[in-house]
């Protein structure tokens, strides 16, 4: 992989849209089912969104909205059946008294990053019924217009059958949808999905592979561009997904980014590039989404061929942020985490390591060291600088910036005690 590329990190921007789009191609990836799911629902809801005329901001909100909105469900295993439910083309109406605890998860998710607030509350109530105008309220509160654009839109792209085109399928979908107006869909939104739908541009670009691509033509004019205080807030809101899919790993990349930090300022980086290292802590298990969460959750020992599939992550890792033009040295420090000095890392076998990388690589394995796991506590300092001084003195790691770890403040870098998973081939791994 190509290492490295901004000189100048402390004056980084990054599109937000770029930001979502690549969280939502990842969130596809965990679930065969899913295909595409999220992008389906982006594009089918920004058509109408634009259609009824809403302005360019809520165009945008219901973009990052429609992009995010089944992340807890997809996320947590137990409410995976939940999902397969929801995706069945199938599934009419009511599949379950459950069926808002996701979107509430995720709406509660979001809200911890300001700019994403609007399209928090939109995802709340992407599954409140119209039912004749009673769905503008949903427990006592207002329920946004664009939830029923969410709602409608959902629909809609899961009803083309899988693997046949769905312009084949174009008129039977419209016919479904009118037949449910009123009862789950707002009457005046299914009359704009007609006006959409009638063009055979829009079942085409609907099955098109490259919609990221033609999303960001049609709609990223008004997206929100991020300085790095504001990539750094966003950051910590997807680490937060991707540590909420295992109570195993329940606080590990805000713990590495914590302790990359730490490191950073101790080896004397400019303030930006210290937050920037934080960014590629929080973003360094991003493949994570990629692999099926039952592995995660395997009690006892992985399979070698097990043990394969999740040292890709680093991997996904790198894919996802590579499509997010401005972060390609954040990308590179988050995705080289597993390699080694040495060359005895994955998944690149990189030589050539960063220092950023180097500082995020050892912040991941004391964090993982100092965790507390289901079958013991986290290891004492000490005891987690032999481990880590050993790997040093064997050339796999950086030295000079495990010595950056002595001090008295460098406790548990996470200050939590969360419960990580781990097993006897690969004790190290994060
Ligand atoms: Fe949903
Ligand atoms: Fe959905
Ligand atoms: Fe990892």
């Amino acid at each position: 992989m190509e290492v490295g590329g901004r000189a100048d990190s402390s004056a980084i921007i990054v599109n937000s849209f770029d930001m979502v789009l690549s969280f939502a191609r990842a969130m596809d990836l965990l679930h065969p089912a899913v295909s595409e799911h999220h992008l389906r629902v982006a594009y089918v809801s920004a058509c109408i969104a634009e259609e009824i005329g809403l302005s360019d901001a809520e165009v945008q909100d219901i973009l990052v909205a429609a992009a995010m909105h089944d992340v807890a469900a997809a996320c947590a295993p137990q409410t995976r059946p939940l999902l397969d439910r929801a995706l069945d083309s199938d599934a009419a109406g009511d599949i379950g008294s459950d069926l808002h605890d996701h979107g509430l998860e995720c709406s509660r998710m979001l809200a911890g990053f300001a700019p994403f607030a609007r399209a928090a509350r939109v995802i709340r109530f992407h599954h409140v019924d119209w039912n004749h105008g009673a769905g503008r309220y949903f427990d006592e509160c207002r329920v946004p217009l664009e939830s029923h654009i969410l709602r409608l839109a959902d629909r809609v792209a899961v009803l083309p059958p899988a693997g046949e085109p769905a312009l084949v399928h174009a008129k039977d979908i419209r016919a479904s949808i009118r037949s449910r107006a009123g009862d789950h869909f707002h009457p005046h939104l299914v009359d704009a999905f007609e006006q959409v739908s009638a063009r055979e541009s829009f079942w085409l670009d609907l099955a098109s592979k490259h919609k990221e691509a033609l999303l960001k033509e049609r709609f990223g004019g008004g997206a929100l561009r991020l300085d790095g205080d504001n990539l750094h807030a966003l950051a910590k809101v997807f680490a937060a997904i991707v540590d909420y899919r295992s109570a195993y790993t329940a606080a590990h990349s805000s713990g590495v980014a914590k302790a990359s930090e730490l490191l950073a300022s101790r080896a004397g980086l400019p303030s930006p590039r210290v937050r920037l290292v934080g960014v590629a802590g929080y973003l360094h298990d991003l493949g994570k989404l990629a692999v099926p969460p039952e592995l995660l959750e395997k009690p006892g020992k992985l399979t070698d061929d097990e043990m394969l599939l999740i040292r890709q992550h680093p991997y996904y890792t790198q894919q996802i942020l590579s499509a997010v033009p401005g972060l390609e040295d954040v990308t590179a420090w988050a995705a080289l985490h597993h390699e080694r000095l040495d060359g005895t890392g994955y998944p690149f076998r990189e030589l050539q390591i960063p220092f950023e990388a180097r500082i995020v690589a050892v912040a991941d394995i004391f964090t993982a060291l100092t965790e507390d796991r289901p079958y013991r506590a986290g290891m004492k300092k000490e005891e987690c600088m032999d481990v880590l001084y050993k790997m040093a003195r064997d050339g796999a790691i950086d030295g000079e910036v495990v010595s950056l770890l002595q001090g008295d403040e460098f406790g548990n870098p996470s200050g939590i005690a969360a419960p990580e998973r781990i097993n006897g081939l690969f004790p190290l791994t994060a």
